[in-house]
């Protein structure tokens, strides 16, 4: 199995959870790449058994330019697409919370919730980080 980590940050947050999920999967043995959108050369999306990709939500629930792009760039929607993302409640409470996590759930109708952060993953959330990775990795080798 070969995974890809895609993420786009811009303080750091995102970062940390592609960091974590980076470690996560490594100690499970799996080959994986960490790609940041936006910088190096484009990867070859389907050389990879699962894409996490990873974006903050910013402007009243959108989407960073940066990702949509990177989405365009992809060009078609891969099987296995596990979304994460860091927001923060402060910018228009649960409802605006990690919207862009939710549309690209539902853009790429993925079989797993979106995880979602509350800024830093440090600390009290890096078990929710691992219990999701957990979960993902879980169903692909079920469905392998
Ligand atoms: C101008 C601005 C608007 C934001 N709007 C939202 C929002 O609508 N929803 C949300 O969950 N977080 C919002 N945030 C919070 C960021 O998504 C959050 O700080 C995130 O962790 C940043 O990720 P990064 O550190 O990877 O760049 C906003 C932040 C800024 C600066």
């Amino acid at each position: 199995m070969k995974i890809l980590i895609a993420y786009f940050s811009y303080s750091g947050n995102t970062e940390e959870v592609a960091q974590l999920i980076e470690k996560k999967v490594q100690q499970e043995g799996i080959s994986v790449d960490k790609y940041e959108i936006g910088f190096g050369i484009m990867p070859n999306i389907e050389a990879y058994d699962i894409v996490f990709l990873g974006t903050f939500t910013w402007d009243y629930g959108s989407t960073p330019s940066e990702v949509k792009d990177f989405i365009a760039d992809i060009g078609y929607k891969p099987e296995r697409m596990a979304i994460f993302g860091s927001g923060d409640t402060q910018f228009g409470g649960e409802e605006l919370f990690c919207q862009a996590v939710e549309k690209l759930v539902h853009f790429y109708a993925s079989k797993w919730d979106g995880l979602k952060v509350e800024q830093s993953p440090r600390g009290s959330q890096e078990q929710i980080v691992n219990e999701w990775i957990e979960g993902v990795l879980q169903d692909v080798a079920v469905t392998a």
